[in-house]
């Protein structure tokens, strides 16, 4: 475990201004004093980066200091904190939290296929430099599951996870079951609404679920991410066929991700779209909505289920880790030190 600096006000570096980062802008602006009431300082956004200055916005950045390049950010001194939404497992993403945790800023992030290739190294880095790398808008959107999972359970032996971790593929599937449309009718429809990736194979395939996955498997069982250790099968291949079968033995198909231990005490992680009996708490989740279920001694099963992505719940996610640095609240990336195990 380690402490923060104390700091008054805070002040904030953002970069990407897609749907979640002028989610960020709104909440900073319109949730001013509630935030200065919640943690005791003011929330100040500074500086902001994008691709476009001129793109039309529904956020007004124009009292934001701009730069062209994100990775400035991270050495610019009046700076105490970077907020990265640019996305995508290497480049600018990877350079500016790479070079703003060693200038010893704070860093959230809602990169989940930067954190679960790279999540070890970055965690270490955070680590040394004594500051935080916070990702709850990683992993479902707005549902607070790295905080239930290493805050809210940390006194528990955690045995399995279990989830509905895209909201595309449940989109896709749910959709399917009730209205016995084609699976490329309904993904030509969940991108239309703007649930799916650009490309949506890293929905239909299964990747950005298994990197959620990834994720949990890190803080469930207090490792370190290792993406290459998942089994992975998307959702590319069900058809109307598979689904109406599913309705006639009074069942579902869903995606579901699940991490475990088994009896030799290893975590295995498996993604593959399972045949779930309608009495499961996974038949209920419809559209695009996540789900997580956490079996756990001595607290027993907790379900939680909520909204996975979009503006809204994926920019709460990023404020509450905010607030958190904000109130001194440090935390070990993934639930333990990696430097002193
Ligand atoms: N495309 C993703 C989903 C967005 O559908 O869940 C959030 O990762």
């Amino acid at each position: 475990m380690y402490t923060a600096a104390p700091l008054n006000s805070l002040k904030i570096g953002l970069a990407g201004l897609g749907t979640v980062g002028c989610g960020v802008v709104e909440i900073l602006q319109n949730h001013k004093s509630l935030l200065v009431q919640r943690t005791g300082r003011t929330l100040e956004l500074v500086a902001v980066s994008a691709r476009n200055q001129d793109k039309s916005r529904n956020v007004d950045i124009s009292a934001y200091d701009w730069t062209d390049d994100p990775v400035s950010l991270a050495h610019n001194p009046d700076l105490d904190i970077v907020i990265e939404l640019i996305g995508g497992e290497s480049g600018p993403a990877k350079n500016l939290i790479e070079a703003a945790l060693t200038n010893r800023k704070h860093v959230i992030t809602a990169n989940k296929a930067l954190l679960a290739h790279h999540g070890a190294s970055l965690a270490k880095l955070a680590e040394e430099n004594a500051v935080a790398l916070a990702y709850e808008a990683a992993i479902c959107g707005g549902i607070p599951i790295v905080k239930t999972i290493r805050e809210g359970l940390s006194a528990n032996n955690i045995t399995e996870i279990s989830g509905i971790l895209n909201g595309t593929c449940n989109y896709i599937l749910s959709v399917m079951e009730e209205t016995g449309r084609a699976f490329e009718d309904v993904l030509a429809e969940a991108q239309a609404k703007g649930y799916a990736e650009t490309p949506p194979d890293l929905d239909i395939d299964g990747i950005d679920a298994a990197h959620k996955l990834c994720l949990l498997a890190a803080l469930g069982f207090g490792g370190t991410p290792d993406f290459a250790s998942l089994s992975v099968t998307g959702i590319r291949h069900i058809t109307a066929r598979d689904v109406q079968q599913a309705k006639s033995e009074n069942k579902c198909i869903r995606l579901i991700g699940k991490t475990y231990l088994n009896p030799e005490g290893e975590v295995k992680s498996i993604l593959t779209p399972e045949y779930v009996p309608l009495s499961s708490p996974f038949a209920a989740i419809k559209g695009p909505q996540n789900a997580v279920r956490i079996v756990a001694a001595p607290v027993g099963e907790i379900v939680l289920t909520g909204a996975g992505a979009g503006r809204g719940p994926t920019a709460s996610a990023v404020i509450a880790d905010l607030v958190d640095i904000a109130r001194g609240h440090i935390f070990p990336v993934f639930g333990k030190s990696q430097t002193n195990r």
